[in-house]
C-alpha cells in the first residue's frame, strides 16, 4: 500500500487556503498558487453574470471541459445555492483523470463548512465512480503527504468504508456511506434541507476520456461552457480550431463560453468558430481570460480594432488538429511550420505601428 498511480499529480495549498494541484508530467499547475477556489470564481463565474442571464431559465445546461478537482462545478454550485435557482441543473463534467473526479468531493477547498451540501452533490453524483476507483482513492487519501490535503471527515470515512468494504448497490444510491454524508453535510446542518434546496435537481455526469473524443458524441446544447485546459503552448489539443467549431456546435443561442487564456491565437480560433469574443478583466482590472458567445449582446468586453488587428499577425495562428486526435507534438510541429512559413507580420511589429499611429493622431489633435 505503499505506491499508488497518482505522482503525476503533487497537491499544494493555494493562498486562499484551498487545495492546488501540479501535473509533473505536462510541468504545469492545474490551480492558480493565489487560489483556486478564489480563481474559478474570479474567471469562471463572475463573467457569467449568472443572475441576469440565467435565473429566469427553467433548465441550465453546463460543460465543464477539463473538470479536475472541480473548482468551477463548484463555484457554480455556490452561485446556484446563493441565488436559490430553483431550476434542474445538468452539468456535463468531461476530465480524462478518473482520480481526480473521484476524490474531488473530497478535497480541502474552503467550501465545506459553509456549503456541505456542494460536497454532498459531487458525493452523490460520483459514488458509482468513486467505488468503481475505490482503491486509487484510499490509496490517495490514506497516503500521510496527502492526508492534509482531505477534509478529516472524509478521511475517517473513507478509512472505515474502505476496509469495511462498503459495497456500491446501484437500486438504492442512498447506501450507508452516502448516508454517512447526507447525514453529516445536510441533515445535520441545513434546517429543512429539501424545502429549501432539491438535491434531485442537481444532474452531474461525468465522461472519462480525451474530451475531444466525447464532445464528437455530444449532442446537447449548453448555456455555460467552461474550457480550462492546461496552458495552450504546453497542451494544445484542446484549443484548436477544429475544437472550438466543436464547441460552437453545442452552444446555446445564449450560451457563454468562458475560460482562463488571454491568448491572441485562441481568441482567433473562436472568432473563425462563429463565437463573438471579449475580454475578461479582475478585480485589479487586469486581462483575466476570454468570453464568447453565439449571441454578440452577452459581450460586455468586445476585442477592439487593436485585438483584431494582432489576430492578423504571426501571433494569431491557431491550432490545428483536423479530425480532432492529433497527439499535442503533431499539433505543435505543424503550428510551428505554419507559423516559420507565414508571411505575416509579427505581433512586435504590429505593436510598434500600432504606437506610431496612435503617437501621430495624439500629435495631430
Ligand atoms: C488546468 S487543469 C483544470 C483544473 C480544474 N478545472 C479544477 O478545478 O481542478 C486541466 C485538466 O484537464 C485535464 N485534461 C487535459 N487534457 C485533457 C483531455 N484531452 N481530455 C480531458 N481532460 C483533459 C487534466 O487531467 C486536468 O485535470
Amino acid at each position: 500500500m505503499t505506491t499508488h498511480d497518482d505522482k503525476y499529480f503533487k497537491f499544494t495549498l493555494t493562498k486562499d487556503h484551498s487545495v492546488g494541484l501540479y501535473n509533473t508530467v505536462v510541468d504545469d499547475v492545474y490551480h492558480s498558487i493565489y487560489g483556486a477556489l478564489e480563481e474559478a470564481q474570479e474567471k469562471f463565474i463572475e463573467p457569467l453574470d449568472f443572475v441576469n442571464n440565467f435565473s429566469n431559465q427553467n433548465h441550465i445546461r453546463v460543460l465543464d471541459i477539463c473538470y479536475g478537482i472541480g473548482y468551477n462545478t463548484k463555484a457554480l454550485l455556490k452561485k446556484i445555492i446563493q441565488t436559490k435557482y430553483k431550476g434542474k441543473v445538468y452539468i456535463d463534467v468531461l476530465e480524462y483523470d478518473k482520480n481526480l473526479v473521484t476524490i474531488s468531493p473530497f478535497v480541502k477547498d474552503t467550501l465545506f463548512k459553509t456549503y456541505p451540501e456542494i460536497s454532498y452533490i459531487l458525493s452523490y453524483s460520483f459514488l458509482k465512480q468513486i467505488y468503481e476507483n475505490r482503491n486509487n482513492v484510499n490509496l490517495i487519501m490514506s497516503d500521510r503527504n496527502n492526508r492534509k490535503f482531505f477534509e478529516p471527515f472524509y478521511c475517517s470515512l473513507m478509512k472505515k468504508y474502505y476496509y469495511l468494504g462498503y459495497s456500491y448497490n446501484p437500486q438504492s444510491k442512498y447506501n450507508s456511506f452516502l448516508h454517512n454524508i447526507y447525514y453529516h453535510c445536510i441533515s445535520q446542518r441545513i434546517k429543512k434541507p429539501l424545502k429549501s434546496f432539491k438535491l434531485n435537481n442537481f444532474i452531474l455526469t461525468p465522461y472519462f476520456d480525451d474530451a475531444r473524443k466525447t464532445i464528437k458524441a455530444l449532442t446537447n446544447k449548453y448555456d455555460i461552457i467552461f474550457l480550462d485546459a492546461f496552458t495552450p503552448s504546453k497542451l494544445p489539443t484542446l484549443w484548436s480550431l477544429e475544437f472550438f467549431n466543436e464547441l460552437f456546435r453545442l452552444s446555446s443561442p445564449n450560451c457563454i463560453l468562458v475560460t482562463y487564456s488571454n491568448s491572441v491565437a485562441i481568441r482567433h480560433a473562436m472568432v473563425d468558430s462563429g463565437f463573438f469574443t471579449g475580454k475578461l478583466f479582475d478585480k485589479d482590472n487586469r486581462h483575466c481570460g476570454t468570453i464568447a458567445s453565439a449571441n454578440a449582446d452577452l459581450i460586455k468586453n468586445k476585442l477592439d480594432d487593436y485585438d483584431v488587428g494582432l489576430m492578423h499577425t504571426k501571433a494569431g495562428i491557431y491550432y490545428r488538429d483536423n479530425d480532432l486526435s492529433s497527439s499535442a507534438q503533431k499539433i505543435i510541429e505543424r503550428y510551428e511550420k505554419e507559423k516559420s512559413e507565414s508571411n505575416l507580420i509579427s505581433s512586435s511589429q504590429f505593436i510598434k505601428k500600432h504606437k506610431t499611429e496612435k503617437n501621430l493622431c495624439h500629435n495631430m489633435i
